[in-house]
């Protein structure tokens, strides 16, 4: 197994932002796989499903993750909600490193996402409830992807990142 540190998780868990503060902790780069495919495509994710649908997506977030899985000093990796849907994927995360599941309730999901538009799945509609729809569908997906599962409702990204590091015996480096 690698030694990366890969967070999974639903919109809205604070994937990224989790991330930041396990990169400042660790002095490790974080490499946000939304941002990667955005930076490939020249455009944001948004615009990709509207121009090229979500199965194009996919297909490049898997190329993106392909590649990330090349690399030999160790990143973390924060990646879109979607990224352990496909069988494929959740095996090369698992071979990358640590998986980190960061669990959040819909209701906080709700809450951070209330005025979103950048979320072409939760755009049109009744917002709550595409939230907790696509979450309880996708809730044992992330279980069996992760190594390890944090719950994320109430805390701060700091305090999440410090239990990260306790559960993954790295509290000291
Ligand atoms: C998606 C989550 C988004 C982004 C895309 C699809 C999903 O990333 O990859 O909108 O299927 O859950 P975040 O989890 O960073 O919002």
């Amino acid at each position: 197994m690698g030694e990366h540190i890969i967070l999974i998780g639903f919109m809205g868990a604070g994937k990224t932002t989790v991330g930041r503060s396990l990169s400042r902790r660790l002095q490790r780069q974080l490499l946000d796989t939304d941002a990667m495919i955005e930076a490939r495509a020249g455009m944001s994710v948004s615009r990709i499903f509207e121009t090229e649908g979500e199965a194009s997506f996919r297909r490049t977030e898997s190329e993106v993750l392909s590649g990330l899985a090349q690399r030999r000093s160790p990143v973390i990796v924060s990646t879109g909600g979607g990224m352990p849907l496909r069988e494929e994927n959740r095996r090369m995360l698992r071979q990358m490193g640590h998986v980190v599941y960061l669990r959040v309730k819909p209701e906080t999901v709700c809450a951070r996402l209330a005025s979103d538009t950048s979320r072409p799945l939760l755009q049109g509609g009744d917002r709550k409830e595409k939230i907790r729809a696509l979450l309880a569908e996708r809730g044992p997906v992330y279980e069996a992807a992760a190594h390890i599962a944090v719950d994320t409702d109430r805390k701060r990204p700091d305090q999440i990142a410090e239990e990260i590091l306790k559960a993954l015996d790295m509290s000291g480096t």
